[in-house]
């Protein structure tokens, strides 16, 4: 699930135990440090910054505030999935904008839709950026555009893997009150088992949100164990250094396929292996390795996505491949994503 393999550092791992000791797991978590630490970590007004259980919980909050039957999400597709999780459990209905065989939004359709002059557009937009499964990046041009046409919509930029891409517009709250950020230190923090989920927004939009938050929304651990893990760089440095490292290895071992695979700005890599994919996918679980596959999905069904691990675990996803090799064809990138793509709308 694309997390960091390796886990926190060691430093990440004993602040987090010291945290249990003595009477520390009797108490109530205290926020207003962690949140001020956190913020000047971040770059924003703590006021501007909502700890949520995981960016998961972020997206829950946000239906909460917002979200009432019969309204609309709009998203591009394939997206993570948990955004039209919770918005279909408010009971909203979701409109989906395929990304093009370029891995392009079409930017005109979507536009189109959040046009004011529509009787009621879209509650909100999701963009996750660098986007889940594909690892695209959408441009900071198209988002500027997009965040000014969305008058009437809240546009959620989930930024889950910005250690990775280094691109962001968690700057932009201070002009659009429309935007909301979310991060999480799931991911290149190595913490995902915690759970600890930020959500970025002006002031008015941060304090709609808190009043439908619960009063300790995280545990004490999860800030014990981020809070060290920003108070070190390097290791995050080092971290991220190595999957950008492994990720270029494996996209030219996939160029040696011949398999098609999206450019990633993420710690994981979307290919398209074809036919086979589900037998593929199969024989590596029986080697002990694990990707990401939707074997029901009617559009998906021929990718992976795989994650980027240790340097051990790619050498041993990288040989299980080679032994594979006979059931894998090379293909043509166009053809290959236009039927992944545009196919048919995602069931
Ligand atoms: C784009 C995206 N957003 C959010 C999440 C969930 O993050 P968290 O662990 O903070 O709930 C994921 C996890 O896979 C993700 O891919």
């Amino acid at each position: 699930m694309n997390e960091n393999t390796a886990g926190p550092s060691p430093m990440v791992v004993r602040a987090v135990q010291r945290a249990t000791r003595g009477r520390q797991l009797g108490t109530y978590p205290e926020y207003e440090a962690a949140r001020a630490t956190l913020a000047r970590h971040f770059g924003v007004p703590a006021a501007q910054l909502l700890l949520t259980n995981g960016i998961d919980d972020g997206l829950k909050l946000i239906c909460d505030t917002f979200v009432d039957p019969g309204n609309v999400l709009l998203l591009p597709s394939p997206t993570f999935t948990m955004y039209q999780f919770f918005h279909r459990v408010a009971g909203g209905r979701v409109i989906e904008v395929p990304y093009d065989r370029s891995f392009r939004l079409p930017l005109g359709r979507v536009l189109d839709l959040l046009a004011p002059r529509r009787g009621h557009p879209p509650r909100w937009l999701v963009l996750a950026n660098p986007n889940n499964p594909t690892g695209t990046l959408i441009p900071q041009e198209e988002l500027k555009v997009i965040l000014r046409s969305a008058t009437r919509t809240l546009v959620l930029v989930d930024e889950a893997y910005f250690d990775y891409s280094g691109q962001t517009v968690l700057g932009w709250i201070r002009q659009y009150p429309n935007l909301a950020v979310t991060r999480t230190f799931s991911k290149a923090h190595g913490l995902a088992a915690l759970r600890l989920g930020t959500i970025f927004a002006c002031r008015e939009l941060a304090d709609t949100l808190r009043k439908a938050q619960p009063v300790f929304p995280v545990n004490s651990l999860a800030l014990a164990g981020a809070l060290e893990s920003i108070d070190h760089p390097e290791s995050l440095r080092q971290h991220v250094e190595q999957v950008l490292r492994a990720r270029e290895l494996l996209c030219r071992f996939l160029d040696s396929l011949g398999v098609p695979y999206a450019p990633s700005a993420a710690n994981f890599v979307f290919a398209c292996f074809g036919e086979n994919a589900p037998e593929i996918a199969r024989k590596l679980e029986t080697r002990g390795v694990l990707i990401r596959h939707w074997p029901n999905h009617l559009r998906l069904g021929r990718c992976f996505r795989i994650g980027i691990g240790t340097a051990a675990e790619m050498r041993k996803l990288i040989a299980a491949l080679e032994d594979l090799r006979g059931l894998i064809t090379p293909q043509d990138p166009e053809k290959a994503w236009g039927q992944v793509l545009e196919e048919a709308k995602s069931d």
